[in-house]
């Protein structure tokens, strides 16, 4: 059986997906919209359920009502795709899963097996705090849940380079490595994807991606928002391990990729770690923490927080391809714009008659905001009879290709995971590679500095792209 065949049999199994977490942030805000979007586009299989599970009680019909609240607050709208048949498909399991106790969830699996025909797979979907990934872990083992299921971890896979470990060595012996999906969802988003197949697809650009042509390398993941609303959760994270370590770092990583053999999902992962373990290992001195001015004031922040809400950091990577060429990576509450943007800085002129003239530095920037957007910006004779250079830039609004259809990040990741796709997904090489990157650092923190809500930090954050400046200022 060829691996499309086998991608499309297990795509049309009947499942059923225990969302874990049923209750939270994540799943309210992102996961179910998305699964109600598969479900609009017809991608979801012929037969499937969706089984929320949480520590509290709820009945069948009150998760179903919560599915559709969270549907009316961040879309698609029920009134907008199949909901009444949607809704049929929902049940919700109460009393909490872990090792101790798997609270009702056998029950609800033994109900919704025997409504769907033949064996229905199981895909584990851990949209919980990472403090509950091993109790749930060792729950699947204790309670009979392993066998053919499909476990699917959110972000962040340990918290440090030993909690790493630790979770994973709990995985590798429950799990079949074939059996784990590891989510970073911003390497779903559209633009993300275009960093990989429009520089492959155009070998002009594949031709300037390396260290002849890039002087640096920009990744900007930039909130104009407060943390209100996770206070708790902020403050007991910070910027660095929130963004840098895990987001940042794996779009760095894909950015530097080596051309993978062919796009297969095994060759993308592979390539991805590949370039995460040339990363050289973070020097303390090349990381600006900010904490924006007014931070303390928030409800549920402590008066003494040293909590980062920004990161910015220079990284190198020690190959061929980027020897000397900063990967300057900056994330940060309340500042200037919303912005998510990847920009590679192309290199002075260096000859010919411009050389030397301070012509303005051309630039290849991915924007991942909305359907994403790829923006080449660069330098001509500004028209008139004056004459003189003026810089411009083309943008390519990827959702107004023809035929585009742009699909929010989760829903490209459910829908890898129910065909078996682990092109979008971290590897464990490159996830040891990154928390074994920040060691040095989280050992040495450097002091947090204050910056001015609605700026883009503080002054040493500029410093660190010197002798250039942030594309985004
Ligand atoms: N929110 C986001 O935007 C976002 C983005 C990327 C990744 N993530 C990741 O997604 C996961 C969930 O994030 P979230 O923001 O949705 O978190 P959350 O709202 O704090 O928690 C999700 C749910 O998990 C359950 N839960 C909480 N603590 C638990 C524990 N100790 N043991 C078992 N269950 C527990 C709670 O449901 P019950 O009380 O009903 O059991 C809670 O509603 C985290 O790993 C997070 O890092 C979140």
């Amino acid at each position: 059986m060829t691996s499309e065949q086998q991608a499309a049999q297990s795509a049309s199994a009947p499942t059923i997906f225990v969302l874990y977490g049923a209750s939270g942030d994540l799943s309210r805000r992102l996961v179910m919209p998305s699964f109600f979007e598969l479900a609009r586009l017809g991608r979801l299989p012929q037969q499937w359920r969706l089984v929320g599970s949480g520590r509290g009680e709820m009945s069948h019909e009150e998760f179903r009502g919560h599915v559709r609240a969270a549907l009316e607050e961040f879309g698609p709208q029920p009134s907008e795709g199949p909901w009444d048949d949607f809704a049929a498909h929902l049940l919700f399991a109460g009393g909490g899963f872990d090792d101790a106790d798997p609270g009702r969830l056998p029950d609800v699996l033994a109900q919704a097996r025997e409504e769907l025909d033949g064996d229905a797979r199981l895909v584990h979907y851990l949209a919980v705090p990472p403090g509950a990934f091993l109790s749930m872990t060792k729950g699947f083992e204790c309670h009979g849940l392993v066998e053919g299921a499909t476990v699917v971890y959110e972000k962040p896979y340990g918290t440090s380079l030993e909690s790493f470990e630790e979770l994973d060595a709990q995985v590798q012996r429950v799990f079949d490595e074939s059996q784990v999906f590891r989510i970073d969802h911003f390497l779903a988003f559209e633009a993300m994807q275009d960093v990989i197949h429009a520089r492959f697809a155009n070998p002009w650009l594949a031709a300037v991606w390396n260290r002849e042509h890039v002087a640096q390398v920009q990744i900007d993941i930039a909130e104009t928002l407060d943390v209100a609303q996770r206070a708790s959760f902020y403050d007991a994270t910070g910027a660095f391990l929130d963004m840098i370590v895990t987001h940042l770092f794996q779009m760095a990583a894909t950015v530097a990729m080596e051309p993978p053999a062919d796009l297969g999902p095994g060759s993308l992962q592979a390539a991805r770690d590949a370039a995460l373990q040339d990363f050289r290992e973070l020097d303390p001195d090349e990381v600006v923490l900010g904490q924006f001015e007014g931070y303390l004031d928030i409800d549920g922040v402590p008066a003494d927080s040293r909590t980062d809400t920004l990161a910015a950091a220079r990284l190198w990577i020690d190959n061929d391809r980027w020897r000397g060429v900063p990967f300057l990576l900056r994330s940060g509450k309340r500042m200037s714009a919303d912005e998510q943007r990847i920009t590679l800085v192309l290199r002075d002129v260096a000859d010919g008659p411009y050389a030397g003239a301070g012509v303005q530095p051309a630039t290849i920037s991915f924007s991942l905001l909305e359907g994403g957007a790829v923006d080449v910006a660069m330098t001509v004779r500004r028209p008139g009879v004056e004459g003189g250079l003026a810089q411009g830039t083309a943008s390519l609004p990827l959702g107004e290709l023809d035929g585009a259809t742009p699909a929010p990040p989760y829903a490209h990741l459910i829908e890898h995971v129910l065909t078996g796709d682990r092109s979008l997904f971290t590897g464990v090489e490159g996830l040891r590679a990154a928390w074994t990157c920040i060691e040095r650092f989280s050992a040495q923190r450097p002091q947090v500095q204050p910056y001015a809500p609605g700026s883009w930090g503080p002054q040493a954050a500029d410093a660190l792209a010197e002798p250039g400046q942030w594309f985004l200022r």
